[in-house]
């Protein structure tokens, strides 16, 4: 990690107590740095506690023991200087594209002209020029996640925690969103932290990859995965394929893990 950290989270459980049932213990004793600008992956089981890691960070959960940090601060809410891409994209259903878009912009204070502009600027980045004036109802899932993802880079968080963003997207969309958001991350200051179910994906996009253990959610193994991101050949290389099979080995223990542990 270069530089000292900017996102330390230190020793952090999480237990759910839902008010029927069972209580889960969801993250155990996690720990992990990200620095200034890093690009920090999450790869793990489904129910590894990938998502409840980062609504901590993302101040959407209260960290009940050990503790987060921003730039040093202990984080005790949201903030505007981390945006959150949720995995169930969680756009406004009575506002349209752009509406939803306006909105973080507007909290803000941007001015009219400006926010009217931006919103403008980052639909045409997703790919979503024509659907202003639709409702989410109106929208394949790709194309609210889409507007999920424009709404959050358009209020220029310095810190971005997307969860699964690229799920939802044909192979084509995804590859161009992917190229869009490294091109945003080298362009401006941010540090990201990506949770996705493809290790390729983790492997091309991440400086490094964070495997967590199968429930309760630990973190497993941190791997460099620094590569040209720009070269055209890269998928093609021994080295990244070998990364990219070191990777898939730690994932498939803990998944056949997470299945020896599912109950009924
Ligand atoms: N609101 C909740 N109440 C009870 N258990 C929950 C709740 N949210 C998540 N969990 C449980 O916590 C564990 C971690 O969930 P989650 O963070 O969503 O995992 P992941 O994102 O890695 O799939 C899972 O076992 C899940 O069932
Ligand atoms: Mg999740």
């Amino acid at each position: 990690m270069p530089g000292p950290a900017q996102i330390v989270v230190d020793s952090v459980n999480h237990m759910y107590r839902p008010p029927r049932g069972r209580e889960v213990l969801a993250l155990d004793q996690v720990s992990l740095e990200v620095g200034n600008r890093e690009f920090v992956a999450l790869l793990g089981p489904s129910g590894c506690g990938k998502s409840t890691l980062l609504y901590l960070i993302g101040g959407f959960l209260p960290v009940e023991k050990g503790l987060i940090s921003v730039d040093g601060a202990p984080v005790t809410g949201p903030g505007p200087d981390r945006g959150i891409v949720f995995q169930h994209f969680a756009l406004f259903p009575w506002k349209t594209v752009r509406g939803n878009i306006l909105y973080g912009l507007e909290r803000q204070g941007m001015a009219k002209d400006e926010r009217e502009q931006r919103a403008m600027d980052f639909i045409k980045l997703v790919g979503l020029s024509g659907f202003e004036d639709s409702y989410p109802s109106q929208l394949s899932g790709g194309m609210r996640q889409r507007t999920a993802i424009a709404r959050t880079l358009a209020f220029d968080p310095k810190i971005l925690l997307m969860d699964e963003p690229f799920g939802a997207l044909d192979a084509q969309t995804r590859g161009l969103m992917q190229a869009e958001l490294l091109r945003i991350w080298q362009a401006t200051p941010k540090t990201v932290i990506f949770v996705t179910h493809d290790v390729q994906e983790a492997v091309y996009l991440a400086d490094r990859v964070a495997v967590m253990s199968a429930r309760p959610g630990r973190i497993k193994a941190i791997v460099e995965t620094k590569f040209d991101k720009n070269d055209p050949n890269l998928f093609k290389t021994k080295a990244f394929g070998e990364k990219v099979d070191e990777i898939w080995n730690l994932v498939r223990d803990e998944a056949i893990k997470a299945q020896g542990v599912r109950g009924p």
